[in-house]
């Protein structure tokens, strides 16, 4: 049986450090895991360093040429079977909830109707900002899967809700995701 094919979307947070160990939790998995991330996530990550752990070329700008004729949203997003977003930053949300699509991960996302999880991380008062929940809020009535940050170390401050989900609840999110995924279309055909 061939592995389901992740998207795995890091994005501008503190959090995108976290990415390495989770990209190796969904490997161990039984998961294949391509990266794309945004511009701003290089401040917090390399691409050197999520194409090592993940071992597939990582995607970071749709309008580079490496030799590619199509274009690479939606290369990506035909051969993506669920996009997980961890770290999302609130910004990514926005732009999800509001059909932006001026980066690779946005238009992909956008691209694609394979099943969505997003697990936010940022300051708990960016979390809790009313724009940010309605912009989950959306989302999530778009179907959308919503792994809920915890409490716990904020760089900001010392202790706060918005620290990015534990690793295995992420993997169980994508897990519980795609299975629902399954038994929708089971019933479809
Ligand atoms: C040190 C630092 C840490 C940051 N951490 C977060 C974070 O955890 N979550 C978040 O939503 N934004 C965070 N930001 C702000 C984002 O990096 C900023 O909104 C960025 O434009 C997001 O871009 P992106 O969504 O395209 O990746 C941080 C900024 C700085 C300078």
């Amino acid at each position: 049986m061939t592995s389901k094919q992740i998207l795995l979307g890091v994005s501008g947070s503190i959090a995108a450090y976290r990415a390495c160990d989770l990209i190796t939790a969904l490997r161990d998995a039984g998961f294949s895991v391509t990266v794309a991330m945004t511009k701003d996530a290089h401040h917090f990550i390399t691409a050197l360093t999520l194409q090592s752990f993940s071992g597939n070329e990582v995607i970071e700008d749709f309008f580079a040429l490496p030799g590619r004729v199509k274009p690479v949203h939606i290369e990506l997003a035909k051969r993506s079977d669920l996009i997980l977003i961890a770290p999302a930053s609130a910004d990514i949300l926005a732009k999800l909830a509001h059909g932006f699509a001026d980066d690779v991960l946005s238009c992909t996302a956008l691209a694609s109707d394979a099943p969505l999880v997003i697990a936010p991380a940022m300051n708990e008062k960016m979390y809790e900002n009313k724009f940010t929940q309605e912009n989950i809020g959306r989302l999530k009535a778009h179907g959308a899967h919503l792994v809920a940050p915890i409490h716990g170390h904020l760089v900001c401050s010392d202790q706060g809700m918005g620290h990015l989900a534990e690793n295995a609840a992420i993997v169980a999110a994508v897990k519980k995701a795609l299975l629902t995924q399954r038994s929708v279309s089971a019933k479809k055909n």
